[in-house]
Protein backbone atom coordinates (compact mmCIF):
# COMPACT_ATOMS: atom_id res chain seq x y z
CA UNK A 1 0.00 0.00 0.00
CA UNK A 2 1.33 3.53 -1.07
CA UNK A 3 1.55 6.41 1.37
CA UNK A 4 1.02 9.86 0.96
CA UNK A 5 3.81 12.08 0.68
CA UNK A 6 1.76 15.03 2.40
CA UNK A 7 0.97 18.52 1.03
CA UNK A 8 3.19 21.82 1.49
CA UNK A 9 3.31 25.34 -0.25
CA UNK A 10 6.64 26.44 -1.58
CA UNK A 11 7.90 29.83 -0.67
CA UNK A 12 6.39 33.31 -0.83
CA UNK A 13 6.76 36.33 1.45
CA UNK A 14 3.45 38.12 1.83
CA UNK A 15 3.82 41.83 3.57
CA UNK A 16 -0.21 41.73 3.84
CA UNK A 17 -0.98 43.27 7.47
CA UNK A 18 -0.66 46.40 8.96
CA UNK A 19 2.58 47.25 10.53
CA UNK A 20 2.53 46.63 14.58
CA UNK A 21 -0.60 44.54 14.57
CA UNK A 22 -0.83 40.95 15.55
CA UNK A 23 -1.49 39.66 11.75
CA UNK A 24 1.98 41.80 10.91
CA UNK A 25 3.84 39.91 13.59
CA UNK A 26 2.68 36.35 12.56
CA UNK A 27 3.18 37.18 9.11
CA UNK A 28 7.01 38.59 10.26
CA UNK A 29 7.59 35.37 11.90
CA UNK A 30 6.10 33.39 9.45
CA UNK A 31 8.25 34.69 7.06
CA UNK A 32 11.43 34.29 8.81
CA UNK A 33 10.48 30.93 9.81
CA UNK A 34 8.61 29.92 6.70
CA UNK A 35 8.85 26.41 5.79
CA UNK A 36 9.16 24.80 9.71
CA UNK A 37 6.02 26.67 10.36
CA UNK A 38 4.55 25.50 6.83
CA UNK A 39 5.63 21.86 7.69
CA UNK A 40 3.86 21.76 11.06
CA UNK A 41 0.71 23.08 9.82
CA UNK A 42 0.95 20.18 6.87
CA UNK A 43 1.83 17.77 9.98
CA UNK A 44 -1.13 19.40 11.69
CA UNK A 45 -3.31 18.72 8.96
CA UNK A 46 -2.60 15.14 9.37
CA UNK A 47 -3.59 14.99 12.88
CA UNK A 48 -5.94 12.71 14.57
CA UNK A 49 -5.98 14.20 17.72
CA UNK A 50 -5.76 17.98 16.61
CA UNK A 51 -8.57 17.02 13.90
CA UNK A 52 -10.69 15.77 17.17
CA UNK A 53 -10.05 19.12 19.09
CA UNK A 54 -10.69 21.60 16.45
CA UNK A 55 -13.12 20.12 14.65
CA UNK A 56 -15.50 19.62 18.07
CA UNK A 57 -14.72 23.67 18.80
CA UNK A 58 -17.68 26.04 17.43
CA UNK A 59 -15.21 28.96 16.68
CA UNK A 60 -13.17 26.93 13.97
CA UNK A 61 -16.23 25.30 12.22
CA UNK A 62 -17.42 28.89 12.12
CA UNK A 63 -13.75 29.74 10.40
CA UNK A 64 -13.93 27.00 8.21
CA UNK A 65 -16.67 28.38 6.20
CA UNK A 66 -14.76 31.15 4.30
CA UNK A 67 -13.05 28.05 1.81
CA UNK A 68 -15.89 25.37 2.77
CA UNK A 69 -19.51 26.00 2.00
CA UNK A 70 -21.06 23.90 4.61
CA UNK A 71 -20.77 20.26 6.23
CA UNK A 72 -24.26 19.27 4.21
CA UNK A 73 -25.56 18.88 1.23
CA UNK A 74 -27.95 21.29 1.67
CA UNK A 75 -25.86 24.01 2.62
CA UNK A 76 -23.65 23.43 -0.28
CA UNK A 77 -26.63 23.81 -2.91
CA UNK A 78 -27.32 26.94 -1.53
CA UNK A 79 -23.76 28.28 -2.08
CA UNK A 80 -23.98 27.16 -5.50
CA UNK A 81 -27.00 28.80 -6.08
CA UNK A 82 -25.37 32.27 -4.93
CA UNK A 83 -22.39 31.61 -6.88
CA UNK A 84 -24.53 30.64 -10.14
CA UNK A 85 -26.79 33.93 -10.02
CA UNK A 86 -23.62 36.03 -9.87
CA UNK A 87 -22.22 34.49 -13.11
CA UNK A 88 -19.96 31.54 -11.50
CA UNK A 89 -19.73 28.04 -12.52
CA UNK A 90 -18.88 25.31 -9.74
CA UNK A 91 -16.99 22.19 -9.43
CA UNK A 92 -18.21 20.48 -5.89
CA UNK A 93 -15.84 18.83 -4.01
CA UNK A 94 -17.55 16.33 -1.14
CA UNK A 95 -14.43 15.94 0.96
CA UNK A 96 -12.63 13.39 2.12
CA UNK A 97 -8.75 11.89 1.19
CA UNK A 98 -7.14 8.09 1.60
CA UNK A 99 -9.82 6.50 2.46
CA UNK A 100 -8.64 2.50 3.47
CA UNK A 101 -12.29 1.08 3.80
CA UNK A 102 -14.46 -0.04 1.40
CA UNK A 103 -17.41 0.93 3.32
CA UNK A 104 -15.84 4.09 2.92
CA UNK A 105 -15.22 4.95 -1.03
CA UNK A 106 -18.81 3.36 -1.62
CA UNK A 107 -20.03 5.30 0.49
CA UNK A 108 -18.23 8.53 -1.05
CA UNK A 109 -19.34 7.22 -4.32
CA UNK A 110 -22.81 6.87 -3.50
CA UNK A 111 -22.51 10.54 -2.21
CA UNK A 112 -21.00 11.39 -5.58
CA UNK A 113 -24.26 9.69 -7.69
CA UNK A 114 -26.71 11.32 -5.29
CA UNK A 115 -25.04 15.03 -6.03
CA UNK A 116 -25.29 14.23 -9.43
CA UNK A 117 -29.02 13.83 -9.47
CA UNK A 118 -29.84 17.04 -7.12
CA UNK A 119 -27.55 18.67 -9.69
CA UNK A 120 -29.58 18.09 -12.50
CA UNK A 121 -32.81 18.77 -10.36
CA UNK A 122 -32.04 22.09 -9.34
CA UNK A 123 -30.38 22.67 -12.70
CA UNK A 124 -27.37 24.26 -11.14
CA UNK A 125 -24.05 25.50 -13.12
CA UNK A 126 -22.15 22.66 -11.47
CA UNK A 127 -20.15 19.52 -12.00
CA UNK A 128 -18.09 17.29 -9.37
CA UNK A 129 -14.08 16.94 -8.56
CA UNK A 130 -13.47 13.74 -6.85
CA UNK A 131 -10.09 12.29 -5.40
CA UNK A 132 -9.20 8.44 -6.37
CA UNK A 133 -8.06 7.62 -3.22
CA UNK A 134 -11.47 8.80 -1.56
CA UNK A 135 -13.10 6.52 -4.01
CA UNK A 136 -10.53 3.60 -2.85
CA UNK A 137 -7.46 4.00 -5.02
CA UNK A 138 -5.25 2.56 -1.85
CA UNK A 139 -7.12 -0.86 -1.84
CA UNK A 140 -6.46 -1.34 -5.62
CA UNK A 141 -6.69 0.37 -8.68
CA UNK A 142 -9.67 -1.92 -9.88
CA UNK A 143 -11.62 -0.26 -6.72
CA UNK A 144 -11.27 3.20 -7.40
CA UNK A 145 -11.59 2.51 -11.18
CA UNK A 146 -15.17 0.73 -10.38
CA UNK A 147 -16.32 3.29 -8.09
CA UNK A 148 -14.88 6.52 -10.73
CA UNK A 149 -16.47 4.82 -13.94
CA UNK A 150 -20.17 4.17 -11.79
CA UNK A 151 -19.42 8.18 -11.38
CA UNK A 152 -18.67 9.36 -14.77
CA UNK A 153 -21.47 6.93 -16.49
CA UNK A 154 -24.32 8.55 -14.23
CA UNK A 155 -22.78 11.95 -14.96
CA UNK A 156 -23.11 11.39 -18.63
CA UNK A 157 -26.16 9.91 -18.25
CA UNK A 158 -27.07 13.70 -16.27
CA UNK A 159 -25.12 15.34 -19.35
CA UNK A 160 -22.82 16.19 -16.81
CA UNK A 161 -19.19 15.83 -16.32
CA UNK A 162 -16.38 14.85 -13.73
CA UNK A 163 -13.15 16.73 -12.95
CA UNK A 164 -10.18 14.40 -11.41
CA UNK A 165 -8.30 16.19 -8.59
CA UNK A 166 -4.41 15.04 -8.93
CA UNK A 167 -2.83 13.88 -5.57
CA UNK A 168 0.71 13.22 -4.35
CA UNK A 169 3.32 11.77 -7.05
CA UNK A 170 2.79 8.26 -6.44
CA UNK A 171 -0.92 8.37 -7.77
CA UNK A 172 -0.29 10.02 -10.71
CA UNK A 173 0.30 7.31 -13.09
CA UNK A 174 -2.66 5.43 -11.83
CA UNK A 175 -4.67 8.40 -11.81
CA UNK A 176 -3.59 9.38 -15.54
CA UNK A 177 -4.51 5.43 -16.37
CA UNK A 178 -8.19 5.68 -15.18
CA UNK A 179 -8.90 9.27 -16.95
CA UNK A 180 -7.79 7.82 -20.07
CA UNK A 181 -9.85 4.24 -20.07
CA UNK A 182 -12.91 6.69 -18.65
CA UNK A 183 -12.53 9.78 -20.86
CA UNK A 184 -12.74 7.07 -23.73
CA UNK A 185 -15.33 5.46 -22.54
CA UNK A 186 -17.73 8.73 -21.76
CA UNK A 187 -16.21 11.52 -23.07
CA UNK A 188 -16.60 13.77 -19.90
CA UNK A 189 -14.13 14.09 -18.06
CA UNK A 190 -11.38 16.46 -16.94
CA UNK A 191 -7.95 16.03 -14.65
CA UNK A 192 -5.72 18.36 -13.11
CA UNK A 193 -2.13 18.41 -14.12
CA UNK A 194 0.67 19.33 -12.03
CA UNK A 195 3.20 21.90 -13.57
CA UNK A 196 5.86 21.32 -10.66
CA UNK A 197 6.16 17.83 -11.89
CA UNK A 198 9.01 17.52 -14.78
CA UNK A 199 6.51 14.48 -16.30
CA UNK A 200 3.41 16.49 -16.82
CA UNK A 201 4.31 17.89 -20.08
CA UNK A 202 5.08 13.88 -21.06
CA UNK A 203 1.48 13.16 -18.94
CA UNK A 204 -0.08 16.58 -21.73
CA UNK A 205 0.74 14.53 -24.59
CA UNK A 206 -0.71 11.48 -23.95
CA UNK A 207 -4.18 13.80 -22.99
CA UNK A 208 -3.95 15.32 -26.33
CA UNK A 209 -4.77 11.41 -27.65
CA UNK A 210 -7.41 11.34 -25.79
CA UNK A 211 -8.63 15.04 -25.30
CA UNK A 212 -10.41 16.68 -22.20
CA UNK A 213 -10.06 19.06 -19.93
CA UNK A 214 -6.64 19.56 -18.30
CA UNK A 215 -7.15 21.60 -15.06
CA UNK A 216 -3.85 23.03 -14.61
CA UNK A 217 -1.97 23.99 -11.22
CA UNK A 218 0.96 24.68 -9.57
CA UNK A 219 0.78 21.39 -7.31
CA UNK A 220 -0.09 20.88 -3.68
CA UNK A 221 2.49 18.36 -2.06
CA UNK A 222 5.85 18.18 -0.87
CA UNK A 223 7.86 16.26 -3.67
CA UNK A 224 11.74 15.70 -3.87
CA UNK A 225 13.94 18.03 -6.10
CA UNK A 226 14.70 13.81 -8.27
CA UNK A 227 11.00 14.54 -9.79
CA UNK A 228 9.93 18.11 -9.05
CA UNK A 229 10.26 22.09 -9.68
CA UNK A 230 10.96 23.09 -6.08
CA UNK A 231 11.44 27.35 -6.40
CA UNK A 232 8.09 29.58 -6.75
CA UNK A 233 10.00 31.23 -9.92
CA UNK A 234 10.36 27.61 -11.48
CA UNK A 235 7.13 26.68 -11.01
CA UNK A 236 5.44 29.72 -12.64
CA UNK A 237 7.92 29.00 -15.52
CA UNK A 238 6.68 25.84 -15.79
CA UNK A 239 3.20 26.71 -15.94
CA UNK A 240 3.27 28.89 -18.40
CA UNK A 241 5.42 26.04 -20.70
CA UNK A 242 2.10 24.47 -19.87
CA UNK A 243 -0.13 27.18 -20.88
CA UNK A 244 1.57 27.82 -24.20
CA UNK A 245 0.55 24.08 -25.29
CA UNK A 246 -2.64 24.03 -24.13
CA UNK A 247 -4.05 27.38 -24.99
CA UNK A 248 -3.57 26.76 -28.80
CA UNK A 249 -5.62 25.51 -31.95
CA UNK A 250 -4.04 22.61 -31.81
CA UNK A 251 -5.41 21.77 -28.42
CA UNK A 252 -8.87 23.07 -29.33
CA UNK A 253 -8.87 20.51 -32.66
CA UNK A 254 -7.61 17.84 -30.26
CA UNK A 255 -10.13 18.42 -28.39
CA UNK A 256 -8.18 19.65 -25.01
CA UNK A 257 -10.46 22.38 -22.95
CA UNK A 258 -8.12 24.08 -20.76
CA UNK A 259 -9.00 25.27 -17.42
CA UNK A 260 -6.52 27.65 -15.77
CA UNK A 261 -6.10 27.02 -12.04
CA UNK A 262 -4.30 29.45 -9.81
CA UNK A 263 -4.28 32.67 -7.87
CA UNK A 264 -1.57 33.50 -9.22
CA UNK A 265 -1.78 37.50 -11.33
CA UNK A 266 0.96 36.87 -13.53
CA UNK A 267 0.24 33.73 -14.43
CA UNK A 268 -3.73 34.62 -15.21
CA UNK A 269 -2.48 37.89 -17.05
CA UNK A 270 0.18 35.45 -19.56
CA UNK A 271 -3.37 33.48 -19.85
CA UNK A 272 -5.54 35.91 -20.96
CA UNK A 273 -3.10 37.12 -23.43
CA UNK A 274 -2.49 33.69 -24.90
CA UNK A 275 -6.52 33.16 -25.45
CA UNK A 276 -6.70 36.50 -26.58
CA UNK A 277 -3.52 36.44 -29.45
CA UNK A 278 -4.45 32.45 -30.36
CA UNK A 279 -8.08 33.47 -30.34
CA UNK A 280 -9.04 30.30 -28.20
CA UNK A 281 -13.27 30.22 -28.34
CA UNK A 282 -14.97 30.45 -24.93
CA UNK A 283 -15.99 27.30 -24.61
CA UNK A 284 -12.18 25.90 -24.73
CA UNK A 285 -11.45 27.44 -21.81
CA UNK A 286 -11.94 28.54 -18.08
CA UNK A 287 -10.56 30.32 -15.54
CA UNK A 288 -10.45 27.99 -11.67
CA UNK A 289 -10.60 29.32 -8.13
CA UNK A 290 -10.48 27.64 -4.92
CA UNK A 291 -13.70 29.18 -2.84
CA UNK A 292 -12.77 31.72 -0.62
CA UNK A 293 -9.17 32.47 -1.93
CA UNK A 294 -9.07 35.68 -3.82
CA UNK A 295 -12.70 37.18 -4.46
CA UNK A 296 -11.69 40.20 -5.71
CA UNK A 297 -10.13 38.47 -8.93
CA UNK A 298 -13.24 36.12 -8.99
CA UNK A 299 -15.49 39.20 -9.18
CA UNK A 300 -13.69 40.52 -11.86
CA UNK A 301 -12.61 38.02 -14.31
CA UNK A 302 -16.11 36.92 -14.01
CA UNK A 303 -17.28 40.14 -15.85
CA UNK A 304 -15.25 38.50 -19.32
CA UNK A 305 -14.17 34.93 -19.03
CA UNK A 306 -16.01 31.82 -17.87
CA UNK A 307 -14.85 30.99 -14.12
CA UNK A 308 -15.17 28.08 -11.92
CA UNK A 309 -14.82 27.69 -8.49
CA UNK A 310 -13.55 24.65 -6.21
CA UNK A 311 -16.86 24.14 -3.70
CA UNK A 312 -15.80 21.57 -0.89
CA UNK A 313 -18.10 20.88 1.58
CA UNK A 314 -18.48 18.02 4.09
CA UNK A 315 -17.68 16.75 7.61
CA UNK A 316 -14.34 16.76 6.90
CA UNK A 317 -12.97 19.70 6.89
CA UNK A 318 -10.15 19.76 9.09
CA UNK A 319 -7.33 19.09 6.38
CA UNK A 320 -8.43 20.89 3.50
CA UNK A 321 -8.80 24.08 5.84
CA UNK A 322 -5.89 23.41 7.89
CA UNK A 323 -4.04 23.25 4.19
CA UNK A 324 -5.46 26.88 3.36
CA UNK A 325 -4.20 28.23 6.43
CA UNK A 326 -0.57 26.96 5.74
CA UNK A 327 -0.69 28.59 2.10
CA UNK A 328 -1.02 32.16 3.90
CA UNK A 329 0.64 33.54 6.54
CA UNK A 330 -2.39 36.29 6.83
CA UNK A 331 -4.82 33.09 7.47
CA UNK A 332 -2.48 31.41 9.98
CA UNK A 333 -2.48 35.14 12.24
CA UNK A 334 -6.50 34.84 11.38
CA UNK A 335 -6.57 31.05 13.14
CA UNK A 336 -4.23 31.95 16.07
CA UNK A 337 -6.65 35.19 17.04
CA UNK A 338 -9.49 32.89 16.88
CA UNK A 339 -7.64 30.23 19.46
CA UNK A 340 -6.37 32.97 21.61
CA UNK A 341 -10.35 33.50 21.30
CA UNK A 342 -9.54 37.56 20.21
P1 LIG B 1 0.35 30.91 -5.16
O1 LIG B 1 0.33 29.90 -4.06
O2 LIG B 1 1.65 31.48 -5.56
O3 LIG B 1 -0.70 32.04 -4.78
C1 LIG B 1 -0.83 33.23 -5.53
C2 LIG B 1 -1.52 34.25 -4.64
O4 LIG B 1 -2.86 33.83 -4.36
C3 LIG B 1 -0.87 34.43 -3.28
O5 LIG B 1 0.17 35.36 -3.31
C4 LIG B 1 -2.03 34.88 -2.41
O6 LIG B 1 -2.27 36.26 -2.60
C5 LIG B 1 -3.19 34.12 -3.00
N1 LIG B 1 -3.47 32.87 -2.26
C6 LIG B 1 -3.04 31.64 -2.57
N2 LIG B 1 -3.53 30.75 -1.66
C7 LIG B 1 -4.26 31.45 -0.77
C8 LIG B 1 -5.03 31.11 0.39
N3 LIG B 1 -5.15 29.87 0.85
N4 LIG B 1 -5.68 32.11 1.06
C9 LIG B 1 -5.61 33.38 0.63
N5 LIG B 1 -4.89 33.76 -0.46
C10 LIG B 1 -4.22 32.82 -1.15
N6 LIG B 1 -3.38 21.01 -6.44
C11 LIG B 1 -3.12 19.71 -6.67
O7 LIG B 1 -2.01 19.25 -6.40
N7 LIG B 1 -4.09 18.91 -7.22
C12 LIG B 1 -5.31 19.38 -7.58
O8 LIG B 1 -6.14 18.63 -8.08
C13 LIG B 1 -5.58 20.76 -7.34
N8 LIG B 1 -6.80 21.30 -7.66
C14 LIG B 1 -6.98 22.69 -7.61
C15 LIG B 1 -8.15 23.27 -8.10
C16 LIG B 1 -8.27 24.65 -8.14
C17 LIG B 1 -9.51 25.26 -8.71
C18 LIG B 1 -7.20 25.48 -7.66
C19 LIG B 1 -7.28 26.98 -7.73
C20 LIG B 1 -6.08 24.90 -7.12
C21 LIG B 1 -5.95 23.51 -7.08
N9 LIG B 1 -4.81 22.91 -6.52
C22 LIG B 1 -4.58 21.57 -6.76
C23 LIG B 1 -3.89 23.69 -5.66
C24 LIG B 1 -2.69 24.23 -6.44
O9 LIG B 1 -1.80 23.20 -6.78
C25 LIG B 1 -1.93 25.27 -5.58
O10 LIG B 1 -1.41 24.62 -4.46
C26 LIG B 1 -2.76 26.45 -5.12
O11 LIG B 1 -3.66 26.87 -6.12
C27 LIG B 1 -1.85 27.64 -4.75
O12 LIG B 1 -1.10 28.03 -5.86
P2 LIG B 1 -1.44 29.32 -6.75
O13 LIG B 1 -1.34 28.89 -8.18
O14 LIG B 1 -2.74 29.89 -6.39
O15 LIG B 1 -0.23 30.30 -6.51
Amino acid sequence: MRTRTGEARRSRRVPDAPIGSFESVVVGLYNRHMNPMRNLLLWASRNGSLERMVVGNGRFSGLARRFVAGETEEEAIRVVQSLNQRGFQVTLDFLGENTTNLDEARQARDEYLHLLDVIHEHSLQANISIKLTQLGLDLGVDVALEHAEAIARHAHERENSVEVDMEASAYVEDTLAIFETLQKRYGNLGIALQAYLYRTPGDLRRIFQVGGKVRVVKGAYNEPRAIAYQSREEIRRAFGRILEQLLTRDAVRAGVRTAIATHDDFLIQMARTLIRRNQIPREAYEFQFLYGVRRDVQEALVQEAPVRLYVPFGTHWYPYFMRRLAERPANLAFFLRALAGR
